[in-house]
């Protein structure tokens, strides 16, 4: 059995080790692609004082250090909507199945060039915290309406092997042909592991079980994420809400 799919942990510190970018841009596009539209566009990243203004917004330490290669994976229907041009009506590009198709896409993308950077000794970290402000994104990066920046990720050689974090119990998680059963004992007992795993962080060390993680996310600062239906209308996606 190859097991080499469960060694995933985020990497936040890289070495000043070039890589091989383009094959990792290579491997993004030959991901499965929604009705093979391709409605997503990749940023790379090089300009430093660019890379600084999103380190910024993002606040994640990894992106304040000068290594590791910083792409951003973005929703993108305006290719579709030139193609179709002149076009009354681009209805089928700004709905929510658009979008979601786009975000199937990006996502997708982004998840496969991370296990290729995995399985090739490389590691990195998924940065969704560009979206805390994704207006400044949008304006940072020059992106035109029917786009949207969805997600970033850091790769690099890795310049550290944090332990794994534990997942949920699979009795939680998975169910057969129906939603999973709730065992509370089972939710005790991942709760322990995970406070053994906090425990055992060295310096990052903090007493923290999974439930009072979730907890504490109930009232997490949310900074500009209730500002996105309105920069995504903005952007030209039409998604009404239910
Ligand atoms: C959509 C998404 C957004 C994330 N955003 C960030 C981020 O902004 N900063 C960060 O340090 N890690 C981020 N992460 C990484 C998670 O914190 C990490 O995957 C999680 O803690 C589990 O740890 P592991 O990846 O080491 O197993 C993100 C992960 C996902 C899937």
């Amino acid at each position: 059995m190859d097991l080499s799919a469960m060694q995933h942990r985020s990497i936040r510190s890289f070495k000043a080790t070039a890589i091989d970018y383009q094959t990792l841009e290579a491997v993004a596009q030959a991901t499965s692609s929604s009705e093979f539209l391709q409605s997503f566009s990749l940023i790379r990243v090089t300009d430093t004082a660019l890379r600084a203004k999103i380190a910024k917004i993002s606040g994640s330490q990894v992106l304040f250090q000068p290594n590791g290669e910083l792409f951003i994976f973005v929703v993108d229907t305006a290719r579709a909507i030139r193609l179709t041009e002149p076009n009354s009506d681009v209805h089928t590009f700004t709905n929510w199945n658009a979008f979601l198709a786009g975000a199937f896409d990006a996502i997708l993308a982004l998840q496969n060039m991370l296990a290729y950077a995995e399985r090739t000794d490389l590691g990195g970290v998924v940065l969704g915290s560009i979206l805390n402000d994704p207006q400044q994104m949008i304006d940072l990066l020059h992106l035109p309406k029917y786009t949207f920046p969805l997600v970033g990720l850091m790769v690099g050689v890795p310049a550290e092997r944090p332990q794994q974090k534990p997942r949920l119990p699979q009795a939680l998680v998975v169910g057969d042909n129906a939603y999973p059963t709730f065992d509370q004992a089972t939710m005790a007992d991942y709760d322990a592991a995970v406070t053994r795993y906090y425990a055992q962080r060295g310096a990052d060390a903090r007493a923290e079980s999974f439930t009072s993680l979730v907890r504490r996310h109930l009232g997490a600062n949310q900074q500009h994420r209730d500002e996105i239906g309105q920069i995504l209308k903005a952007q030209g996606f039409d998604l009404p809400q239910a």
